[in-house]
């Protein structure tokens, strides 16, 4: 599907890279590790994790390290689709034979791997769907749901398990392919003030994680209708209610969201933006 120009671009880039490391869009900070946990899947079993287009950024190492301190059980594989960057990255982490609940491997998402099927309770992307963005834009296509785009969303969505969630780091603060996306039951956003940006960021201020639900009803490759114009604005706390003006952080009435409450509070949400009578 995506053609081999791209493969070789990327390709292209590691090998010219003369650093070991490199991160986009925000640094893999003990705060950012914080924060992404926070969002955490409640349950007590194995978190399986998967992250794509990980380049040579450290973020989904830091976050298994992280974890592991944690005494949480998780099993990480970082992926991307440049054999290069995959390379470089297990040369530079020398990962011991008892690390086989980290990996790296090659993946380019977007093509089907149906032996991944409902394999992840997370997928985290730190500036891969970006770049889908980006190039459709380049392109003078400017489209937010280009075929592309939607290929990989569907992709992602049938690699996530069926209550598994898609962690976006961006710094779109509208994301509108992943908003629309019906294949997401819900997308919070969520702002990351304080966390210093990567070195490779343009004149962003801010970073964001989109947090987003698997819509369990979704038929990912066979739906006609992927995308639903007009889908709620992104949920987070200074949304507000077009009625009463109330905001999401007014209505919940500052009280904190973890694990499962989140899907019944937005659930709540959206139900009192619907039918408030107030003026
Ligand atoms: C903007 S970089 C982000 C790298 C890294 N996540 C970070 O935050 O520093 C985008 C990455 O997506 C990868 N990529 C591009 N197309 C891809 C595809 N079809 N499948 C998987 N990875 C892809 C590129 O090789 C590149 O490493
Ligand atoms: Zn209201």
């Amino acid at each position: 599907m995506q053609n081999e120009r791209t493969w070789q671009f990327w390709d292209d880039y590691y090998t010219s890279q003369e650093k070991d490391a490199q991160e986009w869009i925000v640094e893999p900070t003990i705060d950012l590790l914080e924060k992404l946990s926070e969002h955490l899947p409640r349950h007590n079993r194995t978190i399986h994790i998967l992250e794509i287009g990980c380049g040579i950024s450290t973020s989904a190492r830091d976050f298994y390290s992280y974890l592991l301190k944690k005494n949480i059980d998780a099993n990480v594989i970082a992926t991307d689709i440049s054999p290069v960057c995959i390379a470089l990255n297990q040369q530079r982490d020398d990962l011991t034979p008892t690390e086989h609940r980290f990996e790296y491997r090659t993946l380019n998402v977007a093509e089907q791997h149906p032996d991944l099927n409902e394999s992840f309770d997370i997928i985290l992307d730190k500036g891969c769907l970006d770049t889908f963005a980006f190039r459709s834009k380049q392109r003078g296509q400017n489209q937010p749901y280009a075929l592309l785009i939607r290929t990989v969303l569907d992709n992602i969505h049938s690699w996530l398990q069926p209550d598994g969630v898609y962690w976006v780091l961006t710094p779109r603060r509208k994301f509108r392919s992943v908003r629309d996306f019906r294949g997401f039951e819900t997308v919070h956003r969520v702002e990351l003030t304080t966390i210093p940006r990567g070195e490779l960021v343009s004149t962003q201020q801010h970073t964001y994680l989109h947090v987003c639900q698997k819509n369990q009803q979704y038929l990912p490759n066979t739906d006609d209708h992927a995308f639903c114009k007009g889908h709620e604005e992104t949920i987070d706390d200074d949304s507000s209610c077009p009625k009463c003006h109330k905001t999401f952080y007014e209505f919940r009435k500052g009280e904190p969201m973890d694990g499962q409450g989140k899907s019944v509070w937005w659930r709540r949400w959206r139900g009192h933006c619907r039918h408030c009578k107030r003026k």
